[in-house]
C-alpha cells in the first residue's frame, strides 16, 4: 500500500486489488468504459460476472507475474492499472500493462503514480524484465506519460481498435526492468 499526497491536496492511496473489491471494479469498469475511446471495451461490453472477477482476483494474491491496482480517493475506486505476465517459463520476464483513470480526475498525476507504482513492483518482482503496452496513436495524452517514465516507442500495430466500423493503429511501447 502506498499514500501519495496529490497536487490537489487530496490523499492518493495505491493498493492490490482483493476478491471483496469485485462489484466496485465492475461498477468502475462501466463508467470508464463510457469515458473514452481508448480501451478495449465500450458501456457494457466489459463481459465479466462478480464471481468471475471474484475469482480472477483471487487467482492474483501471491502471484509474482501478474497485478492488479486500485488508486482510491476517500475510498473511492478512481483507477485501476494491471499488468499481466505470461505464463510459460520463456515468457514470464514479459507483461502487458494497463490503465485507466475516471475521466474527473485527469491531470491530477493519479496516472503517474499508478504507473511508477507497478514500474517498482516489476523491478522488486525479480522475473518482470520487460513491460509492455499498446497505445492508439492518437491517444497523445497517454503517449507523453508513457514516454515521461522511460518507455520507447517499437513499433506500429494495425487495426489494433475497431470502434463504430473505424479501425485506429496503435503504437507498441516497452520499457526494459534491470
Ligand atoms: C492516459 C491516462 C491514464 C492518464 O492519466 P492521468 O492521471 O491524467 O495522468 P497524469 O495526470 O499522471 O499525467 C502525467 C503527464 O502525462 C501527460 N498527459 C496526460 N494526459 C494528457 C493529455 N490529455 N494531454 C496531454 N498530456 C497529457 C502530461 O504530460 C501529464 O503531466 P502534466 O499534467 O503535469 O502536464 C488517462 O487520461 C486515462 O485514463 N485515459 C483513458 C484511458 C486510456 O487512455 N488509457 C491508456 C490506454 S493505452
Amino acid at each position: 500500500m502506498k499514500e501519495i499526497n496529490l497536487k490537489s491536496g487530496d490523499v492518493l492511496i495505491i493498493r492490490k486489488a482483493l476478491p471483496e473489491d469485485a462489484t466496485e471494479i465492475l461498477q468502475y469498469a462501466e463508467q470508464v468504459s463510457g469515458e473514452s475511446d481508448n480501451i478495449s471495451y465500450g458501456p457494457g461490453e466489459f463481459g465479466m460476472t462478480v464471481e468471475r472477477e471474484q475469482k480472477f482476483l483471487q487467482s492474483l494474491q501471491g502471484s509474482k507475474s501478474c497485478i492488479l491496482i486500485l488508486g482510491l480517493l476517500k475510498k473511492k475506486i478512481v483507477s485501476i492499472a494491471s499488468m499481466s505476465g505470461g505464463k510459460r517459463k520463456r515468457i514470464e520476464h514479459l507483461t502487458g500493462l494497463g490503465i485507466t483513470v475516471r475521466k474527473t480526475f485527469w491531470r491530477q498525476g493519479i496516472g503517474s503514480e499508478m504507473m511508477q507504482f507497478l514500474i517498482d513492483w516489476a523491478q522488486q518482482s525479480k522475473i518482470i524484465r520487460k513491460i509492455n503496452l499498446t497505445v492508439r496513436t492518437d491517444n497523445i495524452g497517454a503517449i507523453k506519460l508513457y514516454e515521461q517514465l522511460g518507455f520507447l516507442e517499437e513499433g506500429l500495430n494495425s487495426r489494433t481498435l475497431q470502434i463504430n466500423g473505424k479501425f485506429y493503429d496503435a503504437k507498441m511501447m516497452g520499457l526494459e526492468i534491470d
